[in-house]
């Protein structure tokens, strides 16, 4: 490949990450053990990821500087807020590389009425759905959700951090759920309401360059709190990888209905993506239907399929951005990987702040520890967000990775911390 050629006969390459979470720990740590990287920034990191940087990229013009100076020339983007601002367009105009969607594309994420208008146009395997433009009213969505029979699901257009989406079984949650949207949101935005379905889920993640795609292995993410996917939503609890229910057969099925229309979608609308892309998926019946896409990397998702994978990251990224994915392969490693993600008291509410992590010089082969929200102070790493830690383990089966990832958890300690406790007990 003459851009990976070209980088091997240059001085090696220096990237600059822009988040601050576990995904962007993992990133980090499987670019920098690739042998054509120099040196990766992450901005603005956090407390466990090295070379972050505390800069503010409110102003793109200020990241471009920065990235001149440092002799950055590959910038990859974490998560979906700057994509959906325009990131990609930003520095399309400029020599740096830039790893991800443009802001029309990543439009797939951010606007759930144009992700279903594109799933319908394409032939893309999704719940049926109606898409109310606004001006709407308490009794004009009533009348929508009426005609799927007390059984909806209904989701506020804009990116909301994964609190746009409301499940209602009953025609107590339809009235709660319109009047949330209401109030918290105006009358700003489309409202998707779709076929309430039920199943199993599976994330299928990997890489675009427009022309192909290229998948990780399946791997589940854990959204409520509790043990037994009780309690409230959160931003992930815990992910594993491979998936024993997403065989060769689910995967076709998923490669066929959802992928393969998509890609169709992406070449023919000439979206400018060359990055991630998520397919968050549900088997209904032996069926699988998209749900969603995300134009990135999943978080915990990422803090798995990253050391499940063999191939050099930064190969793929430049195969991906000189619009030659077909011609690379991707190789995992054997066995599993299991994640468990710890939490500070309160989560995903208010909660605490300012602990200290003991036990992080813990070495327990095959494991690693992903900082999610720690920030550095003279006393050591403190908790400083509501996801603290990834603790991530390697097992030759998947029984192994999750025992080792529990023992870990119980060296790796703050006060308070919370974690589940039965991360992948679906998958046994
Ligand atoms: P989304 O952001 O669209 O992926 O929705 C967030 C979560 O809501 C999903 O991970 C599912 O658990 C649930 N969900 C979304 N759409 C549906 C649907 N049509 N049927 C059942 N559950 C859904
Ligand atoms: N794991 C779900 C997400 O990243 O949105």
């Amino acid at each position: 490949m003459a851009a990976i050629n070209k980088i091997k006969r240059m001085n090696k390459i220096n990237i600059a990450i822009v988040g601050s979470g576990g995904r962007e720990h993992a990133l980090s740590w499987k670019l920098q053990v690739s042998p054509l990287v120099g040196t990766v920034y992450t901005i603005p990191g956090n407390g466990g990821i090295e070379n972050s940087i505390a800069l503010d990229i409110a102003d793109y013009n200020v990241l471009l500087q920065w990235c001149r100076k440092q002799e950055v020339s590959l910038l990859v983007v974490g998560p979906e807020n700057h994509l959906a601002a325009g990131i990609v367009d930003f520095f399309a105009g400029t020599e740096i590389m830039v790893f991800g969607p443009d802001k029309t594309a990543s439009q797939l994420e951010s606007s759930k009425s144009f992700a279903k208008s594109f799933m319908s146009r394409y032939g893309v395997a999704t719940a049926k759905y109606v898409s109310v433009e606004e001006p709407y009213d308490a009794s004009s969505l009533a009348k929508t959700a009426a005609e799927f029979n007390g059984k909806v699901v209904i989701k506020y257009d804009g990116l909301a951090a994964g609190k746009g989406v409301f499940v209602c079984n009953t025609q107590f949650q339809i009235d709660e759920a319109i009047a949330t949207i209401l109030s918290r949101y105006g009358n700003t935005q489309p409202i998707v309401f779709e076929e309430l379905l039920s199943g199993p889920e599976l994330s299928y993640i990997g890489l675009t360059d427009g022309r192909t795609v290229k998948l990780f292995q399946a791997s589940q993410d854990h959204k409520r709190l509790l043990d037994n996917d009780e309690g409230p939503n959160t931003g992930g609890m815990g992910a594993y990888t491979p998936v024993t229910m997403a065989d060769s057969k689910v995967d076709k099925l998923v490669m066929d209905e959802i992928v393969l229309p998509t890609l169709k979608g992406i070449t023919n609308e000439h979206f400018n993506y060359k990055g991630f892309i998520y397919f968050g998926v549900l088997m209904d019946n032996g069926k699988p239907y998209l749900l969603e896409y995300n134009v990135r990397m999943g978080d915990p998702e990422t803090e798995v399929l990253l050391p499940s994978l063999k191939t050099d990251l930064l190969e793929l990224v430049l195969a991906t951005l000189a619009g030659k994915l077909d011609g690379t392969g991707m190789e995992f490693y054997p066995g599993s990987f299991v994640d468990v993600v710890m939490v500070a008291k309160g989560y995903p509410g208010d909660y605490q702040t300012g602990n200290l992590i003991h036990g992080l010089e813990t070495t327990i082969p095959g494991t690693w520890v992903f900082h999610a929200g720690t920030k550095k102070m003279d006393a050591g790493i403190v908790s400083s967000g509501g996801r603290v830690l990834n603790i991530v383990a390697h097992g030759a089966d998947f029984n192994e990775a999750r025992e080792k990832a529990y023992r870990l958890c119980s060296s790796v300690q703050f006060e308070d911390c919370f974690y589940r406790c039965d991360i992948g007990a679906k998958n046994i």
